[in-house]
């Protein structure tokens, strides 16, 4: 076990940890903020998705050790009150539907949006391609992300 000093949502907070347990364990079972899920734990589908200092990263494949002092963001840290432009999008274009991937899905837009505050059609499909929806909540997802970059 290791100890780690790990900055997230702007708080500092210390763990002990294995250095190859992935980010979402430490997350979800050591930090009890389950906002970010599990789904495949094989970064095949997105729904762990956090941001590391801005960038979308999955965090069921990423080892606590390679965090360092970057910045993590979670869903719970996006906004302070759940207000965020995408957040809001997503009220108002009621984009989930059963909910399980759509932290993922939100935190991969919010990178996005920090890349690229004004993303076409294509740029937004091709950005969120890997973030997989078994309920089909797609054409949402792409319409909540335009009134989300119209209102940033
Ligand atoms: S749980 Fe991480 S990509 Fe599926
Ligand atoms: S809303 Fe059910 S998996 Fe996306």
């Amino acid at each position: 076990m290791e100890n780690f000093n790990l900055n997230i949502n702007g708080q500092n907070m210390e763990v002990s940890a294995e250095e190859d347990m992935p980010l979402l364990w430490v997350i979800r079972d050591l930090l009890s903020m389950k906002g970010t899920k599990f789904g495949c734990g094989q970064a095949l589908c997105g729904a762990c998705t956090v941001l590391i200092d801005g960038e979308a990263m999955r965090s069921c494949s990423l080892p606590v050790s390679a965090v360092g002092d970057q910045k993590i963001t979670t869903i719970e840290g996006l906004s302070e009150n759940g207000d965020h432009p995408l957040q809001q999008a997503w009220v108002s274009h009621v984009v989930p539907q059963c909910g399980y991937c759509q932290t993922g899905q939100i935190m991969n837009a919010a990178a996005l949006l920090g890349r690229n505050p004004n993303p076409s059609d294509a740029e937004i499909e091709s950005a969120m391609a890997g973030n997989l929806c078994r309920c089909g909540t797609y054409n949402r997802i792409k319409a909540a992300i335009k009134t989300a970059a119209s209102n940033l």
